[in-house]
């Protein structure tokens, strides 16, 4: 397996690409099963999820065109666009064996029932990060007509006279039941509302893609959507927002290594949260023509407090990130994690490197310490790997970071992106 070697203390300077969001695209991905015309994504970030979504469409049937997968074999660059086509679905079962890879793969479930009238979806499972249940987008499948047994740990759900429109309140902010209902709605007979829905910026894009595929939207980035059903929908072409999570990673690094770093592509807009608390410690985000331009103002960064919340909130994918970023700035911070219940694994991890980080519950006490020193860390998930990469680019000495199969799932060539800016950063290539 791949290790990752960095050795700390270099300051980023430069210029760092941002990738399309891989959280838009996986569910624009699986919103092509939703017509039987081509679906054309462009600025597709390059990542294994992304593979593994695709396989899973594959086995439904419908063919994908990759335009810049060059034919010598030789390592493609630049945007990236996919061409998806469902032209016939010729198979409605998601198996176990790509869904516990990546519970993102649920997503299908919505579109496959709203178009075919059935589906089997394997549970998607316990993951690193908490028990994540599905139990919202099946009460809002439910209210819409499906009939849904749960068996052998799959989702067998029917709805054979097609979904119907229904009010949906939503208990609590779920990213991927919103957007699995949404999906389901665009082809029910009548009016659906989605009430306390999510509205993070990836929700957003693919309710825009919705809307060029033909769909009936309105409310699009608030908290209540209302969906009007279509008899069909038919092809369009998407651009998928950049990766606000890629870009409040990098904007972190930079941060902490006293860097200087463009974000180029980056819209302050979809980041105002993590700017604000970023501002607060001490670190200047500004506009620029090609992005966002990221660096300290102090000679030392100071503890801010944050909690992770829905979108506009700060978000829990970069808990972990600012959280090593807390490790050495002055004072304290304490960092609370509202959205999943075990996302503290990196913190024993960071702690091997010198951090004082004391868990209560659901926040995390972190002690700014003078400064980290490297180690062999291994991490459990992929923010938490990303984590360790931060610590230790500002780490004494080396770290060596086991497991970056995590990583690959979300950062679309991460060393070559922080070496470009001079990081001392290298993969070291492991036997399979
Ligand atoms: C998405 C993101 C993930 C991000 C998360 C929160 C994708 C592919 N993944 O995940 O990176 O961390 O949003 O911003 O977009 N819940 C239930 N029942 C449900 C569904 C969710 O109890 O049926 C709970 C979850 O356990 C969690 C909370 O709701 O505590 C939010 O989860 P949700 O927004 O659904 O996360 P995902 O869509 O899985």
């Amino acid at each position: 397996m791949d290790k990752l070697k960095i050795t700390g203390g270099r300051r980023l300077s430069g210029h760092i690409p941002i990738g399309g969001a891989k959280n838009a695209a996986l569910p624009l991905i699986t919103a092509s099963l939703l017509t039987d015309q081509p679906l054309s994504l462009e600025n597709v970030p390059r990542l294994a999820d992304i593979r593994t979504l695709c396989r899973l469409l594959s086995g439904h049937g419908v063919e994908i065109g990759d335009t810049d997968a060059n034919a010598n074999g030789a390592k493609p660059r630049g945007v990236r666009s996919m061409t998806l086509h469902a032209a016939h679905i010729r198979d409605t079962t998601a198996p176990y064996d790509l869904v516990r890879k990546m519970r993102a793969s649920v997503l299908v479930l919505g579109p496959l029932l709203a178009r075919c009238g059935e589906a089997l979806v394997s549970l998607p499972g316990g993951c690193a990060i908490g028990t994540r249940p599905v139990d919202l987008h099946i009460a809002g499948l439910r209210k819409m007509g499906a009939e849904i047994d749960l068996q052998g740990g799959y989702i067998e759900a029917r709805a054979p006279r097609g979904l119907i429109g229904a009010e949906i309140l939503f208990p609590m902010v779920s990213v991927g039941a919103t957007e699995n209902l949404m999906m389901a709605a665009t082809l029910a007979r009548g009016e659906t509302v989605l009430t306390n829905a999510a509205r993070e910026p990836e929700v957003t894009d693919l309710a825009r893609c919705l809307v060029a595929m033909g769909a009936d939207i309105s409310g699009i980035g608030t908290d209540t959507m209302r969906i009007v059903g279509r008899d069909r929908l038919h092809g369009a072409r998407h651009i998928i927002v950049p990766d606000r999570i890629e870009a409040g990673t990098y904007a972190m690094a930079a941060a902490m290594t006293d860097g200087d770093v463009e974000l180029l592509g980056m819209r302050l807009d979809l980041i105002q949260s993590v700017a604000a608390s970023l501002r607060a410690a001490g670190v200047e985000m500004t506009e620029t023509s090609g992005g966002l331009r990221v660096r300290r103002t102090g000679d030392l960064l100071e503890g801010v407090d944050v909690m992770t919340e829905p979108f506009p909130g700060f978000p829990t994918d970069l808990q972990a990130q600012i959280m090593a970023l807390m490790t050495t700035a002055r004072g304290a911070a304490m960092i609370t994690e509202t959205i999943f219940e075990n996302r503290f694994m990196h913190v024993p991890e960071l702690a091997r490197m010198g951090a004082n980080i004391t868990v209560h519950h659901s926040s995390a006490l972190v002690r700014g310490v003078g400064a980290l020193t490297g180690a062999p860390v291994m991490a459990t998930d992929l923010r938490a790997s990303v984590s360790l990469v931060l610590a230790g680019l500002v780490g004494k000495g080396t770290t060596t970071l086991n497991r970056i199969y995590h990583l690959d799932r979300g950062y679309e060539r991460l060393e070559e992106k922080l070496a470009t800016c001079g990081a001392d950063i290298e993969r070291v290539k492991g036997e399979e």
